[in-house]
């Protein structure tokens, strides 16, 4: 008979806990496939999930590099919330050959419960309990349950979401992630104020208007609009760190209000796995205005102009939509003008 393993999940992202669960069950159970089954709508949660295409397409990135994984979609296709006594109604019958085992974690096992007909369940499939070697005497392994013994991935999906632990997931997912926009802005509020925050978003909107105008990415100009002031409310020494682990000595001889240019465009790579050398170009310059890059010249407009600083800057960003080289050179100017009358008034 064929074995197949089965974990369900929101995947809003998949992430390298799951895939270490599954690989755990053909390792240590035997398994033949592990069939992994995003829910519609998951029980005993409230948010809304991210569109069921997008978790999907991320399933399909993860089963590429894992030929003994492959994606179930009975949950997405069915309306209402994803039961999992109705997945495995389905399954079962669909499958008489087939002999199933729900993967589940030492969490859910505990609320097991709570779940919707829980005697039936075990019925109907084996249950395996994921967790670490150790922890079997406190384990709530129950008649039909077995143990599946695994170092669990400590990580979860709504860290992710929320810009943690990006390097536990997949770089194939990180890298849909960020192309299709789906936990941005999330993931960079906890970087910054709320105030940066609202500022962040804003350049980043107007990176995109510019673009638009100018036929060129928009998508990239937005990132680079996002990402800008990532290292923008880290301690300076901080940022010298990051500074000096990517920029020649000298960089750091600069005034330190320019440091968190270079810092951002280093972590841009190192932490949310942006490697474009246009991106980071436009991000380490976009405090000075230095690079005649289109991108670069776009995100520094968009940084002077945010309409959020307060003052009215629509000519100005009229002018940058109908000219964008003239229109940089434009705020430029102003913005020398500007710090120049800063510094006489300090003087004063
Ligand atoms: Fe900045
Ligand atoms: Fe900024």
């Amino acid at each position: 008979m064929k074995k197949v393993a089965l974990l369900g999940g929101s995947f809003d992202p998949v992430h390298n806990g799951h895939i270490a669960m599954g690989q755990a069950a053909i390792d240590q159970l035997g398994v033949d496939e592990v069939w992994l089954i995003p829910a519609r709508k998951a029980p005993l949660k409230e948010r809304v999930l991210t569109n069921g295409a997008h978790r999907l397409n991320m399933l399909r990135l993860v089963c590429r590099d894992h030929p003994r994984f492959r994606i179930c979609d009975v949950e997405l296709k069915r309306n209402g919330e994803s039961f999992t006594i109705d997945t495995l109604e389905t399954l079962t019958s669909q499958f008489p050959d087939i002999e199933f085992t729900w993967l589940i974690g030492a969490d859910q096992a505990k609320q097991f419960d709570r779940w919707k007909n829980p005697k039936r369940l075990l019925e109907l499939a084996r249950f395996a309990v994921a967790d670490r070697n150790d922890a079997l005497d406190e384990l709530d392994v129950r008649e039909g349950m077995v143990y599946l013994p695994m170092q669990p991935v400590d990580v979860s999906s709504s860290e992710i979401r929320s810009g943690m632990k990006l390097n536990l997931m997949p770089e194939s997912v990180r890298q849909y992630t960020l192309e299709h926009e789906l936990y941005l802005p999330a993931w960079i509020k906890p970087q910054m104020s709320d105030h940066r925050f609202a500022h962040s978003c804003s350049v980043a909107r107007l990176c995109r208007e510019l673009a638009k105008a100018h036929h060129l990415d928009e998508h990239k100009a937005w990132l680079t609009g996002i990402f800008h002031d990532i290292a923008k409310d880290l301690p300076k020494e901080e940022q010298a760190k990051w500074v000096a682990a990517a920029f020649p000595p000298q960089a750091l001889k600069e005034h330190p209000a320019i440091w968190h240019g270079y810092a951002g465009s280093e972590i841009v790579t190192r932490v949310y796995g942006v490697y474009d050398p246009i991106i980071k170009n436009a991000i380490s310059t976009h405090v000075k205005g230095t690079s005649y890059d289109p991108y670069a010249m776009i995100v520094f407009i968009s940084d002077k102009l945010d309409p959020l600083r307060g003052y009215d800057s629509s000519a100005l960003i009229e002018a940058c939509m109908n000219d964008l080289y003239n229109g940089f050179l434009l705020v430029k100017a102003e913005n020398r003008a500007y710090l120049e009358k800063e510094r006489q008034e300090k003087e004063k």
